[in-house]
């Protein structure tokens, strides 16, 4: 008899070529309703895998790792990977792995369109529009702010963020200033046109300020009324980082009392549920959680998802690991 393959668990509904790649190594259980588990439901489907395949809506934490022994590796279809306690899967030996690089253009896209349409108010003109309201051609009807020469602030230099850096200093003669946890190197810089400055000289000069910085319990509410009080008034905010970095009833009050222009938000603090104050308040573009939504870019992160766990269980190493074993 050949030996028992390993059987892995896809925790959401994936690709069909994606399942058919894993099928080829592994007995494979898939959700292909799509619902999202209740935690004993994920747990109980979870006994007996050697693997899984999680997005940032799985939390994996010590208990679920306590209650899982034969759990080996857990692949994140995401870059970020703040639904992972990366000490408890470390001391329970579990190799956790993440998705980057293969969706940093296509988000730095999204940031970009993310920022034009809040800056131009695409959105609150759309519904003024469908909402049969528009009767004549005005003068200053929707003025908006000004994206090419202002200047782009960006919070969190990572990849994403230096692809966002890149298309406004070269596509729009934006002026760059970024603030990080550490400073890039000169040559990355240069590459950016961007200048590193302290935070709060960032959140007081950006015209529109991006936050791309990952979450963790250290940035929790990095921006908060405190902050959002630094910035200029004419300014906006674009969050495609994680919920949770923004203090979004802070930032709902802010708008409403015209102390920031605009904000355009993916992401939000205990998303899908939006904050009820920012559904209430006009000049924010709310958007679903989509900045790496394209076919190409969602198909290449589950690949790398499902290569992370044939590498780790048929091979023993990680192709992008986040923890060290
Ligand atoms: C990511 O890859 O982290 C995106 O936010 C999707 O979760």
């Amino acid at each position: 008899m050949p030996p028992a393959r390993p059987a892995v668990l896809v925790t959401r509904q994936v690709f069909p070529e994606v399942i058919d790649k894993l099928r080829r190594h592994f007995e494979v259980e898939t959700n292909d309703d799509d619902a999202v588990w209740p935690r004993d439901v994920l747990l109980a489907r979870l006994q007996g895998k050697a693997g899984a395949l999680t997005t940032g809506t799985e939390r994996i934490d010590a208990a679920l790792l306590q209650a899982c022994p034969g759990l080996k590796v857990v692949a994140n279809l995401s870059v970020g990977y703040n639904n992972f306690d990366v000490e408890a899967m470390t001391r329970h030996g579990v190799q956790g792995t993440n998705a980057p690089d293969v969706l940093t253009e296509t988000t730095a896209d999204f940031g970009f369109a993310l920022l034009m349409a809040t800056a131009r108010r695409v959105s609150e003109s759309e519904h003024f529009l469908r909402a049969g309201r528009w009767h004549k051609w005005a003068v200053e009807m929707f003025l908006g702010a000004e994206v090419h020469g202002s200047t782009l602030g960006i919070f969190g230099m990572g990849r994403i963020g230096q692809g966002i850096a890149r298309r406004g200093a070269h596509g729009f003669g934006m002026q760059v200033l970024y603030h990080n946890r550490s400073r890039l190197d000169a040559a990355t810089e240069a590459d950016c046109r961007a200048s590193y400055v302290p935070k709060d000289e960032l959140l007081r000069r950006a015209d529109h300020l991006v936050l791309v910085l990952p979450y963790t319990p250290e940035n929790h509410h990095s921006i908060g009324a405190a902050e959002l009080a630094l910035m200029q008034p004419t300014a906006t905010l674009i969050n495609i980082a994680r919920g949770g970095i923004v203090d979004d009833a802070a930032l709902a009050q802010a708008l409403r009392e015209g102390r920031l222009a605009a904000a355009g938000l993916d992401v939000f603090e205990g998303e899908p549920a939006v904050h009820p104050d920012l559904l209430e308040v006009p000049n924010v573009v709310l958007t679903p959680h989509i900045a790496s939504a394209t076919r190409g870019t969602r198909l290449a992160m589950a690949h790398l998802a499902a290569d992370n766990l044939i590498a780790c269980l048929t091979q023993g190493r990680a192709l992008t690991p986040v923890n060290r074993l």
